[in-house]
C-alpha cells in the first residue's frame, strides 16, 4: 500500500548518501584560485613593505594594489575630507567623555586634562594625539562583539562626487561582468542601517591583543533601490578596543580593501599595529588558502554571491566604514567586570548593561557617495543617535528572557483552553462554539511554533529556550487545540450536511428550473421540500419565536408527557435511535477531520512561506502584509460573534476565556509594534498597535453586548435566519388568544393542549403573573404586557425596560416556562424540554 512512498524515501536516502560532498575543483577552478593566491601574495607584499604615508592621492603617492593605483580611477580625492570628518567624530566623542570627567573628576584624564586657564581651542591633531592608542582606558566597551541599528543619511559636510566611469576589465581582468549597473549603489537621502559585529574569537595570538584586533562586519543599508531590509555586505577590518575605534572595508577583484586597510587608518600608531596585525592574519588566512581543497578565490568576499564564482558577476558599489564607540555615560559602571560577568556569568550582582552607541562614516571610493549615521550635532536627538545598539550577550540575555515570556503566554494559553474544553464537553455546549475561532488560535499558535523551530535552527545561542517553546506551542496546537477542534467538527457535523443537502437541493431546484424553462415538453420534476432536521447540535432551520403567531399552531399540538412517565423507557428509546443515526455520521466526521488537517498544515505552511518570502519585500509591502496577516490573526472572535448571531445563542465561551486569550494573543504582537528595541529589530508603528488594539476590544464589546443585549441585537431582522428567543415579552392579549402564553398558566382557561400543569398562583403585584419551574419547583414571576396597552412605540419602550427582567425566565418552543438559570444548567446536557421532551433549539 505505502509502496511508493517507501520508494520515494529510500530514493531520497540514496540521493543523500551517494551526493558527493563537495565538488573537487575543476581545472579553470583550480587555476583561477592560483591566480587569486598570487594575487594576494603580492598584495601583501606590498602591505609589508609600504610606511606611513605611503599612500597619498594628494601627493601623487599610489599602492600597487587593485584600486589604489592612479590608472584605476577611483575618486581618492574625497578622502582626506573623510578622514577629517572621521576625526572630528572621533573628536566629538571623547569631549563628550571629558564632559562626564570633569564632573566626576578633573584629575581623571591626565593626557588631555580640559583647564578653564588653557582654553586654547583644540585642534584635531591635538585630539589624535590624546587618542592613541595606549591612552588611559576610557570607559568603552573592549569586545563589541554585537548588533548596532540606527539611520543614515548623505553627509552634508563632505557632499559626494559624481561616479568615475571605471574601466572593469582593466580593474579585473579575470572576470566579464554581465552588467554595468552597480549594486550596492545608494542614491537616496537616508535609510536604516545595521551593522553586525563580530570580533575575532580564539585563532592564533596577536602581536599587540588588547590594542588591535581584527573584526569582520556585517552591514545591511536600506535604501530605495534595495529589496527586503537592503543591501547587504560583509566588511573586514581593524578594531582598536582602547580608543573604541574600527575601521573596515569590502575586498573584492576590483578592489584589495584589506591590503590598504593600514593606509586608512587615521594615525601612525593604528598604522602600524594594523599593519602588524594584518601581516599575520592576511598571511595565515592565505597559508590556509592555499592548503585547503575546497577553498574560495576570495576569503574576503563583501557578497554573499562570490562574483569570481557566480555565473552572472554583477559589480558592486566598495564601501570603506569608520566606526566610533562612544564613551558610555555613567563613567562609575566597572565595564571591565561587566563584559567579564555577561561573557562567564558567575551570578554576580550587576547593574544592566548599558547599551553601546556608535558613529558610523561610510564612504564609496567607486560610487563617490559619503553616508554618515543620524545624530547630534548634525541633528537633534529625537530625530536620531547614531547606532545604538547591545553586546551580544546582554542580546542573548535578552532575548532568552523574551523567549520565556512567551513559553510563559503559551502556558497560559494551554490552561484557559484546557479549561475552556473542560467546561464546552457537553454536545449542546461544543454546538455554540465557532470552529474557526478556534481554528485561527491553532493557526496562530502552530505559526508560532514552525517560526521558532526556524529560529531554533539559526540561532544556536538560545537553541534550547526557543526548542522549548516550539514545543510548548506545538503540544498547543496538536494535543489541545486540535482536540477541540475534532470535537466541535464531529457535533457540528450534521448542521453542516444539512446546510450541504440544502445547497444541493436548492441547485437542484434551479436545475429543474433551468430545464423546464429551456425544455418546455417534458415536464418538470419537482422535488419535495426538506424536512428540518434536528439534532443533538441543535436544528439548523430553527423554530420560530414563541411570540410569532404560528398559523400551524392551530392543529398541532405538542405530545406532553406527564413528568412522572416512566422516563427509562423513553430514554433506552433515545438511545436506540442515537445509535444508529451517528455511527455513520462519525465515520463521516472522521473523514473530513483528515482532510481538514492536511487543509489545516497546507494552510499553515503556505502561510508560513509567504511569510519568509515577505521578509525580501520592500519594507512598505512588508509593514502592509505584516500588519494585514496581524489583523486577520485578531480577528478570530468575528466568526464567534457570527456563530452567535446565525445560531441565536449567546453563552459559548467562558468570559475568563475570551479575556484572557485576548490579552495573551495581543501581547507579543503589541511588543514588537511599541517596544523600540526590540529583539527582532522590527520598526514600531504605535498607531497599528493601538488600531489592533481597538480592534480586539471592539470585538469583545460585541461578545459582551451579545451576552447583555441579545446575540442579533445589532443585526436587522430580516438579515439573520428566523431564531427561536427564549426570552419572549409576554402578552395578555396572547392569554386570550392561546397564542404563546406559556402552558403553565394557560390552562385554566379549557385549554386541551396542557392538562397535567398546576394552576399557577396570582401575583401580587399588577403586570407579573406567577410560574412554577419544573426543574428546581420553585415561583418564577414574569413581567407580563396588559392587553391594549402593547402597541407601537409603547411595546418597544416596555421591551427595552424589561430587557433585564426577561432574561430571568426563559420560554421553550413547547411552551413551557423555566428560570433560565435552570434550563440553562439542564441545556448543558440535553436539548429536550425537561417537561415534554420535544427537541428544543440550541442556546
Ligand atoms: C615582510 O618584509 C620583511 C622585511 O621587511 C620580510 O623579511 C618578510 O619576509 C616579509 N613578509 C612577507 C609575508 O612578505
Ligand atoms: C605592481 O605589481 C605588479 C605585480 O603585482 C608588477 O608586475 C608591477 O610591475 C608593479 N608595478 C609597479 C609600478 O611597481
Ligand atoms: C580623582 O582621580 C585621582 C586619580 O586620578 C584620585 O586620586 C582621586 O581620588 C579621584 N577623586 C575622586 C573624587 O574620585
Ligand atoms: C579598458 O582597459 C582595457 C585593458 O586594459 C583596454 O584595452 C581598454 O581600451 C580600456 N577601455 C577604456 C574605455 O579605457
Ligand atoms: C567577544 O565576544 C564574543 C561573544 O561573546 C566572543 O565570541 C569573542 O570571542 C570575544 N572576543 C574577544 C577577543 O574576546
Ligand atoms: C610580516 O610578517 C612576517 C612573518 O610572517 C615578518 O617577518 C615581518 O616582519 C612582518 N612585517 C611587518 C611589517 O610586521
Ligand atoms: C548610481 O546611481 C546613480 C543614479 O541612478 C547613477 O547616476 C550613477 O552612475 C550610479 N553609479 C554607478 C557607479 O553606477
Amino acid at each position: 500500500m505505502d509502496s511508493p512512498r517507501l520508494v520515494l524515501v529510500v530514493f531520497l536516502l540514496l540521493f543523500l548518501f551517494l551526493s558527493p560532498d563537495s565538488q573537487a575543483p575543476s581545472l579553470s577552478q583550480q587555476r583561477e584560485l592560483d591566480y587569486s593566491v598570487q594575487d594576494e601574495k603580492n598584495a601583501l607584499d606590498v602591505l609589508n613593505s609600504s610606511s606611513y604615508g605611503g599612500f597619498d592621492s594628494t601627493n601623487n603617492r599610489w599602492l600597487n594594489v587593485t584600486g589604489f593605483r592612479q590608472d584605476d580611477g577611483y575618486v581618492w580625492d574625497l578622502l582626506p575630507r573623510v578622514q577629517e570628518r572621521a576625526k572630528e567624530q572621533i573628536q566629538r566623542s571623547l569631549d563628550a567623555l571629558q564632559q562626564s570627567r570633569s564632573f566626576q573628576n578633573t584629575s581623571g584624564f591626565p593626557n588631555n586634562r580640559p583647564s578653564t586657564e588653557n582654553a586654547e581651542p583644540r585642534t584635531v591633531q591635538h585630539a589624535l594625539s590624546s587618542m592613541d592608542p595606549f591612552m588611559d582606558p576610557a570607559p568603552l566597551y573592549q569586545n563589541v562583539t554585537g548588533i548596532f541599528k540606527g539611520e543614515w543619511v548623505s553627509s552634508r559636510t563632505v557632499p559626494g562626487h559624481e561616479p568615475p566611469s571605471l574601466n572593469l576589465s582593466a580593474l579585473a581582468p579575470r572576470i566579464y561582468y554581465t552588467s554595468k549597473n552597480y549594486n550596492r549603489n545608494i542614491t537616496g537621502q537616508s535609510g536604516d542601517l545595521r551593522v553586525q559585529i563580530d570580533e575575532r574569537s580564539g585563532g592564533d595570538p596577536l602581536p599587540d591583543p588588547g590594542l588591535a584586533i581584527d573584526v569582520k562586519a556585517q552591514l545591511t543599508i536600506e535604501d530605495e533601490t534595495s529589496t527586503g531590509d537592503g543591501w547587504e555586505l560583509t566588511l573586514y577590518g581593524v578594531h582598536y578596543p582602547r580608543q573604541g575605534g574600527i575601521v573596515l572595508s569590502t575586498t573584492s577583484e576590483k578592489f584589495a580593501g584589506i591590503f590598504a586597510l593600514p593606509h586608512l587608518t587615521l594615525s601612525e600608531r593604528s598604522f602600524t599595529l594594523a599593519q602588524k596585525l594584518l601581516n599575520q592574519t592576511l598571511g595565515s588566512t592565505i597559508h590556509r588558502q592555499e592548503m585547503d581543497f575546497a577553498s574560495v578565490s576570495n576569503p574576503w568576499s563583501s557578497s554573499p554571491s562570490n562574483p569570481s564564482e557566480s555565473m552572472f558577476p554583477v559589480p558592486h558599489c566598495e564601501f570603506i566604514v569608520y566606526l566610533q564607540q562612544h564613551p558610555t555615560e555613567d563613567p562609575e559602571i566597572d565595564l571591565k567586570a561587566m563584559e567579564q560577568e555577561l561573557r562567564f556569568p558567575t551570578g554576580a550582582s550587576m547593574p544592566p548593561a548599558p547599551s553601546i552607541r556608535m558613529s558610523a562614516l561610510l564612504f564609496s571610493p567607486d560610487c563617490g557617495f559619503v553616508l554618515e549615521s543620524k545624530g547630534p550635532p548634525d541633528f537633534s536627538p529625537q530625530e536620531g543617535l547614531h547606532l545604538n545598539g547591545r553586546k551580544q550577550e546582554s542580546f542573548i540575555r535578552i532575548a532568552r528572557h523574551c523567549i520565556l515570556s512567551f513559553a510563559a503566554v503559551i502556558c497560559a494559553q494551554i490552561f484557559l483552553l484546557m479549561r475552556q474544553m473542560k467546561e464546552t464537553s457537553t454536545p449542546s455546549t461544543r454546538s455554540r462554539v465557532s470552529f474557526y475561532t478556534i481554528s485561527m488560535m491553532a493557526l496562530g499558535d502552530g505559526f508560532a511554533c514552525m517560526g521558532f523551530m526556524v529560529v531554533s535552527i539559526l540561532v544556536d545561542a538560545a537553541f534550547l529556550p526557543l526548542i522549548t517553546t516550539a514545543f510548548l506551542s506545538f503540544l498547543c496546537v496538536s494535543f489541545f487545540g486540535m482536540k477541540f477542534l475534532m470535537d466541535i467538527w464531529t457535533v457540528q457535523a450534521p448542521e453542516r450536511q444539512e446546510r450541504d443537502r440544502e445547497r444541493q437541493q436548492e441547485r437542484d431546484r434551479q436545475n429543474a428550473a433551468a430545464a423546464a424553462a429551456t425544455a418546455q415538453a417534458t415536464p418538470a420534476r419537482t422535488t419535495p421540500p426538506p424536512a428540518p432536521v434536528i439534532t443533538a447540535a441543535g436544528a439548523d432551520s430553527l423554530p420560530l419565536p414563541v411570540t410569532a403567531r404560528r398559523p400551524a399552531d392551530s392543529g398541532a399540538t405538542p405530545v406532553i408527557l406527564p413528568p412522572d412517565q416512566d422516563l427509562g423507557a423513553a430514554e433506552a428509546e433515545d438511545n436506540a435511535a442515537a445509535q444508529t443515526a451517528p455511527q455513520t455520521t462519525l465515520g463521516s466526521a472522521r473523514r473530513e477531520m483528515s482532510a481538514l488537517y492536511s487543509k489545516f498544515y497546507f494552510l499553515l505552511l503556505g502561510i508560513l512561506f509567504l511569510s519568509l518570502h515577505a521578509t525580501t519585500w520592500p519594507t512598505t509591502l512588508r509593514s502592509i502584509y505584516s500588519n494585514t496577516l496581524a489583523c486577520l490573526y485578531l480577528s478570530f472572535w468575528i466568526p464567534q460573534i457570527h456563530r452567535n448571531v446565525i445560531r441565536n445563542c449567546r453563552k459559548a465561551l467562558r468570559w475568563e476565556f475570551v479575556i484572557g486569550e485576548s490579552i495573551l494573543r495581543l501581547a507579543p504582537i503589541v511588543y514588537f509594534y511599541t517596544v523600540p528595541d526590540n529583539i527582532l529589530f522590527i520598526e514600531n508603528d504605535a498607531n497599528a498597535a493601538y488600531a489592533l488594539i481597538g480592534w480586539v476590544w471592539i470585538q469583545i464589546w460585541a461578545l459582551v453586548s451579545q451576552e447583555i443585549l441579545g446575540p442579533r441585537f445589532f443585526v436587522p431582522k430580516d438579515w439573520a435566519p428566523p431564531a427561536y428567543d427564549y426570552h419572549p415579552l409576554l402578552r395578555e392579549e396572547d392569554e386570550e388568544a392561546g397564542a404563546s402564553m406559556p402552558i403553565g398558566f394557560t390552562q385554566a382557561t379549557a385549554d386541551p393542549t396542557s392538562p397535567t400543569t398546576p394552576r399557577p398562583g396570582e401575583s401580587k403585584e399588577k403586570g407579573k403573573k406567577v410560574f412554577d419551574c419544573a426543574i428546581c419547583t420553585e415561583n418564577i414571576e414574569v413581567p407580563v404586557v396588559p392587553s391594549g396597552g402593547g402597541s407601537g412605540e409603547g411595546s418597544a419602550a416596555i421591551a427595552a425596560a424589561t430587557i433585564f427582567s426577561r432574561r430571568t425566565y426563559m420560554v421553550t418552543p413547547c411552551r413551557h416556562i423555566f428560570h433560565s438559570q435552570c434550563l440553562e444548567g439542564w441545556m448543558r446536557y440535553r436539548l429536550q424540554c425537561p417537561i415534554c421532551r420535544e427537541n428544543l433549539p440550541p442556546l
